[in-house]
């Protein structure tokens, strides 16, 4: 893969300061903010993911909680570390594996992760083919992730009831220990369908308990898609003219109500080839020197040649 799909979030943020052993604790919600600098890694999640304003502000409310945590740690109060593990339930491509991304960068800032790094896994690295081999799977995998966050993406597979002797419930019976008993150096966060992940609850109480936050992602609005797609193009460099801007947002209408809709996932796809064809149109005309604008800008013909609109009934 030669792009990165994800930009390492906060990296260009400024840093948390580091306290001397004879630093007087904080008494105030600003002293905590100042010295651990959260506040720019949440208004930098607020700012570029378009909309899930309720989940902005639940990522705000976690913040809060641990802000005031470590002001009730200054004064010797009981401070149980809260249980931190999350589900994200959503569609595809509604943002739960960007939020992680974020979430572990938060996480570390507000000092509930000494690393900060989030580990993305699926059931196939926690459970083995043969007996023996899920245990030490699951172990190391739980090692790399240890001090930052562990992402389970479509967990509900790891529970696999039509298979009596399925090695998902060994991999199981292992996270749910660790979610207990290392709960101070490990987040785990678990992805997946809200239904399927519903019905792996019902049969997994002890998962569910274990489960402090749970964090819906909807499905975006046309409008929503289409400043999803403004955003993304700006990040590499394009821009819709007038023309591309409206086929674009024709274009999202049409692929809203086709199967297999994979919302902002579906936009980055519908840009790449946008892409392809602006190259193609591009590359076309040889001789004709190009200017910045030629190279950065999407118009309508780039859009509108897409399959979809062929199918379409006219008018
Ligand atoms: N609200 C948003 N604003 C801007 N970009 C977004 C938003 N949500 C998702 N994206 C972008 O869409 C792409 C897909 O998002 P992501 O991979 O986080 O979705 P997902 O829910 O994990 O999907 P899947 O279930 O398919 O793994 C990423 O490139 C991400 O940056
Ligand atoms: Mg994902």
């Amino acid at each position: 893969m030669s792009q990165a799909l994800y930009a390492i979030p906060g990296a260009a943020l400024p840093e948390p300061v580091v306290d001397t052993p004879t630093a007087p604790p904080s008494t105030t919600v600003a002293q905590v903010l100042a010295r651990c600098q959260v506040e720019p890694v949440l208004d930098e999640l607020d700012r570029d993911l378009v909309g899930l304003a309720m989940l902005k502000q639940r990522v705000r409310d976690i913040a809060a909680l641990l802000v005031v945590d470590t002001l009730r740690l200054g004064f010797g109060l009981e401070s149980r570390t809260p249980s931190l593990h999350m589900c994200f339930t959503g569609n595809p491509g509604t943002g739960k594996t960007t939020v992680a991304l974020r979430m572990a960068r938060i996480l570390h800032r507000l000092g509930r992760s000494r690393k900060g790094h989030l580990v993305c896994v699926t059931r196939d690295d926690l459970v083995g083919q043969y007996i023996g081999h899920t245990a030490p799977k699951t172990r190391e995998v739980l090692k790399r992730a240890m001090g930052g966050v562990l992402f389970i993406d479509e967990a509900y597979y790891l529970y696999r009831p039509e298979n009596e002797r399925d090695y998902g419930q060994e991999a199981i019976e292992i996270l749910l220990q660790a979610m207990e008993n290392q709960r101070d150096d490990l987040v785990v966060i678990l992805a997946g369908y809200r239904q399927r992940m519903d019905v792996f609850f019902q049969s997994n109480p002890g998962m569910h308990s274990r489960i402090a936050h749970h964090l819906e992602f909807p499905d975006y609005g046309a409008d929503e898609l289409l400043r999803i797609g403004e955003a993304m193009l700006r990040d590499m460099d394009y821009a819709f003219d007038a023309g591309a801007r409206a086929a674009f947002g024709d274009y999202l209408a049409l692929r809203l109500a086709q199967p297999n809709f994979a919302n902002a996932r579906s936009v980055r796809n519908a840009l790449d080839r946008a892409r392809l064809r602006q190259a193609t149109r591009l590359f076309a005309d040889r001789d004709r020197p190009l200017t910045r604008a030629d190279l950065t800008t999407l118009v309508a013909a780039d859009i509108r040649a897409s399959r979809l609109f062929a199918q379409a009934p006219a008018g």
